[in-house]
């Protein structure tokens, strides 16, 4: 009797402390799935702010800028002198250029005319030119905070600042520097040149004082001239900073759209970039040698600013998609259909991507939305001449 009542007792209690146990478990793991519901934020995006930054050590000034043009547009830059900053990044094209790859060294012509000359053993750059317009703002976040000399740079970040951008062009192989000279002794060689020329002398002291041509001085001047290509009054930017006149109806309901699909989740901000990498699945571009792996080979790459693509195309890292429209598409089979670049696969698609509700009836709306974030004007002045006495721009003839 006595020891049925005990065990009885003890039954109960653990019977109890188990219950307690099990509901305790319960109610945490309630937590969890409550959390996994929260809805991912649908990020926010807003007008450029009026004015740009300078870093501390590269306060812009007038005639920096218009050092930083004569550098910009001056093949003097390049080991063969046969190319430019500009055969990349014209004013036509918003300061990118048309072809899916750039062409540089050993090439002549610009757009979509540009080829390689008969003679050729130089590759194609690896990626889609990017627009140096409103690179000023890059790495601006929702709160409009951003610090100009840690902006990330490159569809694959691996460049911070501007400064430290302008000397990559100079060393690289296929981009201006040939077969002529190596990478370390290619920037040598163009502060001998441009000590050579008596106006960049001048300009140079004007804005740097004695003995300013430098390797640095170069960078910074071209950063000053780049920073100042700023298009930040698009419809866009008038309707964000009150001005209601400035959008339509149907281009609100395509913001409202791209707000509400997703797409804000990666293209927020004033520059409608997070500026982090993602994992897309972009087809790879079939005249490289090599597939492009991107960021850290993860085939993540940079989310582009949304703004003045009308000037940019064709679009993606590797330029693989011509029009708006197909990027759309793109965008529309991407939760479905199966991944276009075969060496990723569909687990590896970044999460926001695939939680993407992109409808095909949605898309021309938002289109119309994406064409009030074009500002066409933008600073379009080229040299007549430029220090060096050679083509202006190098051989886009
Ligand atoms: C042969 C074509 C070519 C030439 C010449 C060239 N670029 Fe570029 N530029 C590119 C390509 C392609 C990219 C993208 C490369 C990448 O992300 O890996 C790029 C990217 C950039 C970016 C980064 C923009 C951003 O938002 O991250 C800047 C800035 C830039 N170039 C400035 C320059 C300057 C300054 C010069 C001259 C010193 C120059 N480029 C010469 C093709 C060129
Ligand atoms: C997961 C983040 C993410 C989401 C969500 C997203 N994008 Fe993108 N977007 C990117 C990245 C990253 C690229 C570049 C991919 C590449 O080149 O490999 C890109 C490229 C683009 C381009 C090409 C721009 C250029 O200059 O090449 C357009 C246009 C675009 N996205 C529009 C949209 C629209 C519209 C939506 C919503 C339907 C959207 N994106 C949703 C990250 C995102």
């Amino acid at each position: 009797m006595h020891f049925r009542v005990i065990v009885c007792l003890v039954l109960v209690i653990t019977s109890c402390s188990l219950l307690m146990n099990a509901c305790r478990f319960s109610e945490s793991e309630k937590r969890a799935v409550t959390r996994k519901k929260e809805p991912v934020p649908l990020g926010s995006i807003s007008a450029l702010p009026e004015h740009y930054l300078s870093p501390e050590d590269n306060p812009t000034t007038a005639e920096k800028i218009e050092l930083g043009r004569l550098l910009f547009y001056d093949p003097i830059l390049s080991g063969n002198k046969d190319v430019a900053c500009a055969s990349c990044h014209h004013p036509e094209f918003g300061y990118a250029e048309s072809l899916p790859l750039s062409i540089g060294v050993n090439g002549h012509g610009l757009g979509e005319r540009r080829r390689f000359n008969a003679q050729n053993d130089i590759p194609f750059t690896k990626r889609n030119s990017q627009t140096i317009l409103n690179t000023a703002f890059n790495g601006i976040d929702e709160n409009g905070n951003y610090r100009p000399d840690d902006a990330p740079m490159f569809w694959d970040l691996r460049a911070k600042g501007l400064e430290e951008q302008a000397l990559i062009p100079i060393k690289t192989l296929e981009e201006m520097r040939g077969h002529g000279f190596q990478e370390a002794a290619i920037t040598d060689e163009i502060e001998r040149r441009l000590k050579n020329i008596g106006q960049y002398r001048k300009l140079f002291k004007n804005v740097f004082g004695e003995n300013a041509i430098t390797a640095v001085n170069i960078g910074k001047a071209l950063s000053g001239f780049q920073r100042s290509l700023v298009a930040n009054n698009s419809r866009f930017d008038r309707y964000m900073r009150g001005d209601k006149s400035a959008m339509s109806i149907r281009e609100i309901e395509g913001m409202q759209l791209f707000m509400n699909v997703g797409c804000a989740r990666c293209h927020s901000g004033p520059m409608l970039s997070d500026y982090k990498t993602h994992v897309m699945g972009v087809v790879d571009n079939e005249q490289l040698a090599v597939s492009d792996s991107g960021f850290q080979r993860s085939y993540a790459f940079r989310t582009p600013s949304l703004r003045n693509l009308r000037f940019t195309r064709p679009y993606m890292h590797n330029g693989k998609i011509k029009e708006l429209k197909e990027v759309m598409t793109f965008y529309e089979d991407l939760p479905g259909k199966d991944v276009p670049n075969r060496n990723v696969k569909k687990e590896q698609i970044d999460t926001l991507a695939r939680m993407l509700k992109l409808e095909f009836r949605d898309i021309n709306t938002i289109l119309e939305f994406l064409s009030t974030l074009n500002d066409d004007k933008y600073d379009r002045k080229i040299p007549a001449s430029v220090p060096s006495g050679l083509p202006v721009g190098g051989k886009i003839k």
